[in-house]
């Protein structure tokens, strides 16, 4: 996975406001050559949701910029760097787009949302960090091709070149290696998997090497992106999984962009269900769609394992549910009913403090009767 050279640890801004996670972006030159403004807040989460996996109340490291102009340009106010950079290469904080460096096996289901953009031109500029993680990071990337690339030598995209996507907004959730995080997901989870090569299941098994570590890393991103393409595909609530590149899933970033009265603009990612207040008749929808996504997984003979408020996003009207490298076979896991069901009164416990009457056994059952 090549790497950000030299890439700013400081390209986002957020604001607690609008229940959302809230971001000042700009380019990377523009980002290079100002100075660091602010300082790292960190957002006060409603405590850990009760849940046995999602203990998560690792607070969100922000960081906070000059303003991001939507044209590249640097904004006003914040000094020039007399070095002149050529936009059409990647500067600091940058890389060429990763899309064609994969294989097509490693890349997203068709058929192919016209909004990914494929072409050779791209480049991807790291925005900054979303979250960091126990055991990955989730980081806010901007892949687009620059003006003034040549359209010319811009090889075989996809799709013809005048109708293809020029920008568009990614995560890139990074997993790290059993020596940075902290991978508390066992065998309970991998019960059942079957890893393909037989060298990489020693080394797992051998913890203390560093391939066993570079391995495991690596087959937690697999199971996120394989997990997602099958239930993209089958039409549950999820990201779509752009590419996988070694430990990086790239996919869809599901939120907004506001563009303000100076033409600043500003990625605002979508909140988790914890920090939303639907009304009645949104709390209900969101209950549905939820409560498909979970069929859909069923299906698949999936449960999706880590399921709370805190792994389902709240975009608008729509909900997205995330995170989904420990899926569960819920064929071949023996320990699959009692995760299934654990996901089951972990959601149910949410929908319920919120005011709807749901209840967790009669999901579970639900789900059961569709995977089998
Ligand atoms: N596709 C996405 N679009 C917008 N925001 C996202 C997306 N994916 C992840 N995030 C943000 O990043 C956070 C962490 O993502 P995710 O839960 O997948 O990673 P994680 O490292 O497993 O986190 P945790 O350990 O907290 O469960 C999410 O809670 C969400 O706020
Ligand atoms: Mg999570």
């Amino acid at each position: 996975m090549p790497r950000f050279p030299d890439s700013p640890t400081s390209a986002l801004i957020h604001a607690a406001s609008k229940g959302g996670k809230q971001y000042d972006k700009r380019s990377a030159d523009a980002e290079h050559r100002s100075t660091r403004r602010g300082q790292v807040t960190r957002e006060d989460l409603e405590g850990p949701y009760p849940g046995p996996l999602d203990t998560d109340s690792s607070a969100l490291e922000t960081f906070s910029t000059p303003e991001y102009d939507a044209d590249h340009g640097p904004s006003e106010g914040v000094e020039q760097d007399p070095t002149p950079h050529d936009p059409t290469q990647p500067g600091p904080g940058q890389r060429w787009s990763t899309w064609r460096s994969v294989a097509k096996g490693q890349r997203g289901p068709d058929p192919l949302p016209e909004w990914v953009v494929t072409r050779d031109a791209a480049i991807d500029t790291e925005l900054g960090i979303l979250k960091t993680g126990k055991e990955a990071d989730a980081f806010l990337v901007e892949r687009a091709v620059p003006p003034g690339a040549d359209a010319s030598s811009d090889g075989g995209p996809d799709l013809a070149l005048d109708q293809a996507a020029t920008r568009c907004l990614l995560v890139a959730k990074r997993y790290r290696s059993l020596e940075h995080g902290q991978f508390h997901r066992g065998s309970e989870y991998t019960e059942g998997r079957t890893v393909r090569r037989t060298r990489d299941q020693r080394a797992m098994e051998d913890r203390k090497s560093a391939w066993g570590r570079a391995v495991s890393a690596t087959q937690w991103a697999d199971a996120e992106f394989v997990a997602l393409r099958e239930a993209w595909s089958a039409g549950a609530p999820v990201p779509y999984p752009v590419q996988i590149d070694g430990t990086e899933v790239l996919m869809e970033f599901i939120g907004t962009e506001e563009t303000d009265d100076l033409g600043r603009t500003q990625a605002v990612a979508a909140p988790r269900l914890t920090r939303v207040r639907p009304s009645d008749d949104l709390l209900e929808s969101y209950w549905e769609q939820l409560t498909h996504g979970m069929s859909v997984l069923a299906r698949l003979g999936f449960a999706h394992g880590d399921l709370s408020p805190y792994n389902i996003l709240a975009d608008g009207e729509r909900l997205v549910i995330i995170d989904l490298p420990q899926v569960v076979d819920l064929a071949a896991n023996p320990f699959s009913s009692d995760v299934l069901l654990r996901d089951c009164r972990t959601v149910c416990d949410w929908f319920t403090a919120r005011g709807l009457d749901v209840d967790a056994d009669a999901l579970f059952a639900d789900l059961l009767a569709q995977a089998f």
